[in-house]
């Protein structure tokens, strides 16, 4: 039997409007979602659907309206934001829109620092963020800073941040949209390589149906529920 390692119970989560008379925007309505132990599943759907938002609410980033995420048997809410934020570095590597490094650092230490956050020491941090930077073709790049690397280092920058903590789960939100093929297809397997030996399970947001296609799983968010595609 495998394990979840996400779920969601009648999770739901609005915007309101700006004014008053705006609508809100119902982004999850009552959603009912398992993810499963080494598993590749694709989210795809209309621009403004809500992934980003179902992910954060499944990375513990943003607090639904009402319902429950759990990761593994523990609902996350029971959590305070500090407690989260240590269960959310050992459980899951998150991987942003738009990356999200620190400028100031180069990229080891961007890499390095996921695993600071969890308690490893400096030196031990900095050996185990580079061989992930090797794995990933950046062995020339550890010492450039965001702004000195292009669009496809810096994404696999972030996917080694993610990776680096042997995460039970991934979550990525359009990892390649800003990739041309050759690079997307790279970063793509990448993630692959990593699900496959270490066995984490990957959620991924994308518009790309090809892509998508390559998951086990594909879902279709749309008016709050998710579809199954394939
Ligand atoms: N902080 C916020 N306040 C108000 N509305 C928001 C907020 N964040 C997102 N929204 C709205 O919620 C809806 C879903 O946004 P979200 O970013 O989750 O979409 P998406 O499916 O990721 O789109 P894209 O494919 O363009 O990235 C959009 O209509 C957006 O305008
Ligand atoms: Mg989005």
């Amino acid at each position: 039997m495998s394990k979840v390692v996400i779920e969601t119970r009648k999770l739901s989560k609005a915007f309101k409007g700006i004014t008053a008379a705006d609508q809100a925007t119902r982004v999850i309505h009552e959603l009912d979602f398992k993810v499963m132990e080494g598993e590749t599943v694709a989210i795809v759907g209309a621009s403004g659907a809500g992934k980003s938002t179902l992910l954060h609410v499944l990375g513990g980033l943003e607090s639904p309206d009402s319902g429950q995420v759990l990761w593994g048997t523990e609902a996350i809410d029971q959590w305070s934001v500090r407690e989260l934020g240590f269960q959310r570095n050992k459980t899951l590597g998150f991987i942003y829109q738009f990356h999200h490094l620190l400028p100031e650092f180069s990229a080891l230490d961007n890499v390095a620092m996921a695993l600071r956050i969890g308690g490893t020491d400096k030196k031990q941090a900095r050996q185990r963020a580079a061989v992930v930077l090797e794995r990933l073709n950046l062995g020339h790049r550890l010492n450039h800073r965001p702004a000195e690397l292009s669009g496809g280092e810096r994404q696999r920058v972030a996917i080694a941040r993610a990776l680096v903590t042997q995460p039970k789960a991934i979550l990525a939100d359009e990892p390649t949209g800003n990739l041309d093929l050759e690079t997307a297809n790279q970063v793509f397997a990448s993630l692959i390589d990593n699900n496959r030996e270490a066995k984490a399970a990957l959620v991924m947001v994308t518009h790309s149906l090809e892509l998508a296609h390559r998951c086990e799983r594909v879902l279709s968010l749309s008016k709050g529920q998710l579809t199954v595609v394939k």
